[in-house]
């Protein structure tokens, strides 16, 4: 058996190597990424890329639950964290432990993620207390972002690079494990991931972070709709998958598929 992932062994990866993560939303993605991640995150996001919404804030905690149990059906090696989807946490710290305490009950999770700093600090306290292991987000808040218009980068004043840092330390001393920073501008997020004790995970915000996080889809080229940025395609899938459409459309009509091979009793002659 592989060894069970562990928040100790991923905060120790801070300054040993660079820490690999990517969203997983399905089981067979959640297998197929496992053997190459430290952390797999079941993202909010598949309220975009999986339900076709405009913004990440249409998705309820029941959705990511569901999504969260087919993840950990096939994860071997890599921790799981789960998000809190929004409006299931931000009222009190109270609210944010009944909802993280069934995503770790109901998914058997490694961790949730929610989304804020200096503001949210008291939620992350509350779950730490309580045992549960919190992942921070800081930076562009895709919850807090208006459905439909352009995501914004951050740091660029002086005013929000200070609440930035200001964000950061009160999740550290909050007792988050990691942070994930996301479209933050290069020397604001390499101060703080240079200053920070915890794991920083960047998603537009530079390789000074101590780790990456894309979402899995953007990276496959698997969602069509926009293509941020800071995504580099690794693979082309979209347009695989109607190569593979159409051959299988040409071979239904004219009547190479299903062949011999494809029955279930020997054809009798
Ligand atoms: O929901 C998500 O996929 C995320 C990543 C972009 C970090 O929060």
């Amino acid at each position: 058996m592989p060894d069970r992932p562990d928040i100790a062994a991923f905060k120790a990866l801070k300054g040993s190597r660079k820490i690999v993560c990517l969203t997983a939303y399905t089981a067979p993605m959640a297998h197929a990424l496992d053997p190459y991640c430290d952390m797999l995150l079941v993202g909010d996001s598949l309220a975009m890329v999986l339900y076709g919404m405009d913004g990440t804030t249409g998705i309820d905690l029941d959705i990511m639950i569901r999504h969260g149990q087919a993840v950990m059906r096939r994860r071997q090696n890599a921790l799981v964290v789960i998000d809190l989807p929004a409006g299931s946490y931000e009222n009190s710290p109270a609210q944010a432990l009944a909802s993280a305490s069934r995503i770790i009950a109901e998914t058997g999770a490694d961790a949730v993620k929610l989304e804020g700093g200096t503001d949210l600090a008291p939620h992350v306290k509350c779950l730490v207390d309580a045992g549960i292991p919190v992942l921070g987000h800081i930076g562009l808040l895709p919850q807090h972002a208006v459905a439909g218009t352009a995501f914004r980068i951050t740091g660029r004043s002086d005013a929000e690079a200070q609440q930035l840092q200001k964000d950061a330390d009160a999740l550290v001393s909050a007792g988050a494990f990691g942070i994930v920073m996301e479209g933050i501008i290069e020397p604001v997020a390499a101060q703080i991931a240079a200053t920070c004790a915890i794991p920083t995970i960047g998603i537009g915000a530079s390789a000074a972070c101590d780790g990456q996080i894309l979402v899995t889809d953007d990276m496959l080229g698997l969602y069509d709709r926009f293509t941020p940025k800071f995504v580099r395609k690794f693979a082309e899938f979209q347009a695989e998958i109607g190569t593979a459409a159409n051959a299988y459309r040409h071979a239904v009509i004219d009547g190479t598929f299903p062949t011999d091979d494809h029955l279930f009793w020997p054809k009798k002659n």
